[in-house]
């Protein structure tokens, strides 16, 4: 059984200091009480909670702990920057080497450019769409996320609808309807984005037909309009170059961040050589948004990417965690679905529409020491092993166990915002 008395001292604290306690994706609101607001270290794939309790982590900081926690060929290569110096009054060389290096790994990238976060990068990607076309329509498949800014934010409480008023929606992976926003937006579409697989909260994940993404590509060719994947989530999960080079279609845009720099802050933009005019006529910056320590950390991470079998292994494991669940679930007889890549996987119960069955089962698994997520997709890392997936699926099995025994008692889920979220996100973009 886990302690949290730390943990409900620092909420406590917080709660005075910080707006609502916590504020974005990694508050806990919408979680179960066994979820621990505050973490203090990571190894690996572990990390441990501020009470000292130790979890297999699946998800990875939300997606940037990609090659696992303190790698020590990333932490070597920032160690050597900082003592050199990290935000200075210009870049270092360290720039150059990362874009020369994203160019050569990446088939539709002839430059690249920095920034902090995916948001950063998904709306340079719109500027620069539409800098380049001198058009305003961007299409953005309904429900995705690209980010917090005021024309992508699943919150729009402090955004007018005019922030919106050139951002058509289509249905993702139905090309019907991408052509229907194409023919709406009347010859004046700048660019197209799309994920490179459907990755939305509270939703089964599924991956885009060869068909879909060949079709986008040709109806912003017909339309001279920008194609932009954003692979701020997936990228370098499903392969060493984008996402789509795995459906044969180059983007002219892609939009990263997250795993860059194994979790030091940088995104990037990086793009086709059409644009390269554009991607210069443009002003983008920030104060942080030439530091060294993350562009180091960022080569050494890409390095890692080139020569490793980084990929392969995570796969593995990340499979065999997969099969192993699939056989509880079947073993106690439940029904689930677990969708998208294992990689990087989503867990729903069968008849579970107010998730109180998902909600248990991740509480319980958490309160064993396996850090697993009810309703965001999760994220494996390089740096699970054998005994990582041994004892993740030992308290999967409990877990299973436990939801049986109580099986007539599950309390409906605890938060009534967790539906409230539910049904909000079906409005958010017209569907
Ligand atoms: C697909 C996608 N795009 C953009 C973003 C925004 O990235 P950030 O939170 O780093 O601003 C995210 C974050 O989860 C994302 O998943």
């Amino acid at each position: 059984m886990t302690t949290n008395s730390r943990d409900r001292a620092l909420r406590e604290r917080a709660r005075a200091v910080i707006p609502g306690g916590m504020y974005g994706h990694e508050s806990v609101a919408l979680l179960p009480e066994d979820f621990p607001q505050f973490f203090s270290r990571g190894e690996g794939a572990r990390i441990w909670d501020a009470d000292g309790n130790e979890y297999v982590d699946y998800m990875c900081a939300f997606g940037p702990n990609l090659l696992g926690y303190r790698n020590p060929a990333v932490e070597e290569a920032a160690s050597a920057q900082a003592a050199m110096g990290d935000t200075l009054t210009g870049p270092s060389e360290a720039m150059v080497t990362l874009a020369e290096d994203l160019v050569g790994m990446i088939s539709h990238a002839a430059w690249a450019m920095f920034c902090k976060n995916g948001s950063d990068a998904t709306s340079m990607a719109m500027v620069l769409a539409r800098a380049h076309s001198g058009r305003r329509k961007i299409l953005v498949a309904q429900g995705a996320y690209h980010g917090a800014s005021p024309w992508n934010t699943p919150n729009p409480k402090g955004t007018l609808p005019e922030d919106r008023a050139h951002i058509l929606y289509f249905r993702y992976d139905d090309l019907d309807s991408l052509r229907d926003a194409f023919r709406q937006a009347d010859g004046d579409v700048a660019g197209v984005f799309a994920t490179p697989f459907r990755h939305e909260v509270f939703e089964d994940q599924f991956l885009p037909s060869a068909e879909f993404a060949k079709g986008a590509r040709q109806l912003c060719d017909d339309a001279d309009a920008l194609l932009i994947v954003d692979e701020v989530r997936a990228g370098f999960r499903l392969a060493r170059d984008a996402s789509w080079s795995l459906l044969g279609v180059e983007p002219d845009l892609t939009t990263w961040g997250k795993v860059l720099g194994n979790g030091y802050p940088i995104s990037a933009l990086l793009g086709c050589e059409k644009l390269r005019a554009s991607a210069s006529s443009i002003y983008v910056t920030g104060s942080f948004w030439f530091s060294a320590v993350p562009m180091a950390a960022a080569v050494a991470t890409l390095a890692v990417v080139r020569t490793s079998d980084y990929l392969e292994r995570m796969i593995a494991r990340a499979e065999e965690m997969r099969k192993g669940i699939a056989a509880q679930a079947a073993a106690h007889g439940f029904g689930i679905r677990q969708t998208g890549p294992a990689q990087m996987p989503q867990i729903f119960f069968s008849d579970d529409p107010d998730m109180r069955i998902g909600y248990f089962w991740a509480a319980a698994a958490v309160r064993r020491g396996v850090y697993l997520h009810p309703y965001h997709n999760m994220f494996a890392t390089s740096a699970l092993t054998e005994a990582d997936i041994a004892k993740t699926l030992a308290a999967t099995d409990e877990a299973f166990a436990e939801l049986k025994r109580a099986w007539a008692n599950i309390p409906p889920q605890p938060n009534p915002a967790v539906l409230a979220r539910i049904k909000a996100k079906a409005l958010l973009s017209p569907r």
